[in-house]
């Protein structure tokens, strides 16, 4: 057993899902995006006693920690128990620019930044499959049957074009537009919603798996879209996927709402991203112009911030 007296820091960032959300857990392909707009960083310093977290959540001490951050309480505990080190001695602190619970993938950011940390403090060699392995069990507890999407893209600088149980592809989503993400202000429910889909599923199966296998096709166009550089095409394809999501009982009023905002200032396409059920939605736009005067157009509608992302090159337009 190494015991290292030194801070170890690891971070990670949230993400955008561009499109395929809740098909990708039926093994459906889904495209999203690193958001290096929104790091996290977990640093662990040595302390005398039990071990202590410090977020905005909670602050004491880990083993008392709250059921909402019993994904990190597990995921510390694992790491603790493989690594043959104490639970003690360790004071965790988390600080992130994700809005939580907003599908923009705070869950899975944190748990990357996390284990990373710890790998970090205990000296140890960590290998990405690892990784991934680790935040899967944190976002098992927090979203129950998750397809691994968010653990990829959270812990990765490039985009990528995912399907469950294969290998992930990374994917250079070059295109001309600017993506314009915006927050309801609402707490997402992703677990609630991935397991009413679930529900759905059983209970009417041909009708979900018609709605479930039109967004997988839905996103292999957008995959084509991108690679030829047809922003437009991209756009009409995210607000078809909009209306199958709401057809899964998994968008509402509010994400709505901000959707027809952004398609009445002219975007080229909006939907939900993410879990759904609150949280956020996207919307495209050509111009950096048009994306700032979408953007503005959606506080004054409810939003409760935005992010300009551009796809490709910057222009002033
Ligand atoms: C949540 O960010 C994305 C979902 O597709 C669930 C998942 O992929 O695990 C809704």
């Amino acid at each position: 057993m190494k015991t290292l007296y030194k801070q170890a820091v690891g971070t990670a960032h949230g993400k955008i899902i561009l499109i395929g959300e809740h098909a990708v857990v039926y093994n459906e392909p889904a495209i999203a995006l690193p958001f290096l707009a929104t790091p996290v960083e977990v640093t662990i310093e040595p302390t005398l006693g039990s071990s202590q977290l410090n977020s905005s959540y909670y602050q004491g001490d880990v083993s008392t920690i709250p059921d909402s951050l019993l994904n990190l309480k597990s995921v510390i505990e694992s790491i603790c128990t493989d690594l043959e080190q104490p639970l003690d001695y360790m004071s965790i602190s988390i600080s992130s620019l994700i809005p939580p619970e907003r599908g923009m993938g705070s869950s899975a950011a944190v748990t990357t930044a996390l284990v990373r940390a710890l790998y970090s403090y205990f000296d140890e060699p960590l290998d990405y499959d690892t990784l991934l392995e680790y935040v899967n069990i944190g976002e098992k507890i927090a979203h129950g049957n998750p397809s691994g999407l968010d653990a990829r893209v959270t812990s990765s600088e490039q985009p990528v074009f995912f399907k469950k149980d294969s290998h992930f592809t990374p994917f250079p989503l070059r295109l001309s537009g600017y993506l314009i993400a915006a927050d309801t202000g609402l707490k997402g429910q992703t677990r609630q919603a991935v397991e009413d889909v679930a529900e759905q599923v059983k209970t009417s199966y041909n009708k979900t798996k018609g709605i479930i296998e039109a967004i997988g096709r839905l996103t292999e166009q957008a995959r084509i879209a991108i690679e030829e550089n047809n922003p437009e095409e991209l756009g009409c394809l995210m607000s078809k996927t909009h209306e199958h999501l709401k057809k899964l009982n998994v968008s509402n009023d509010a994400l709505d709402k901000l959707v027809d905002t952004a398609m009445a200032y002219k975007a080229l396409g909006a939907k939900l991203t993410g879990g759904g059920r609150g949280g956020c939605m996207i919307a495209l736009a050509k111009t950096s112009k048009q994306a700032k005067r979408i953007a503005y157009k959606l506080m004054e509608h409810g939003a409760v911030e935005t992010w300009i992302h551009a796809l490709g090159e910057e222009t002033d337009e």
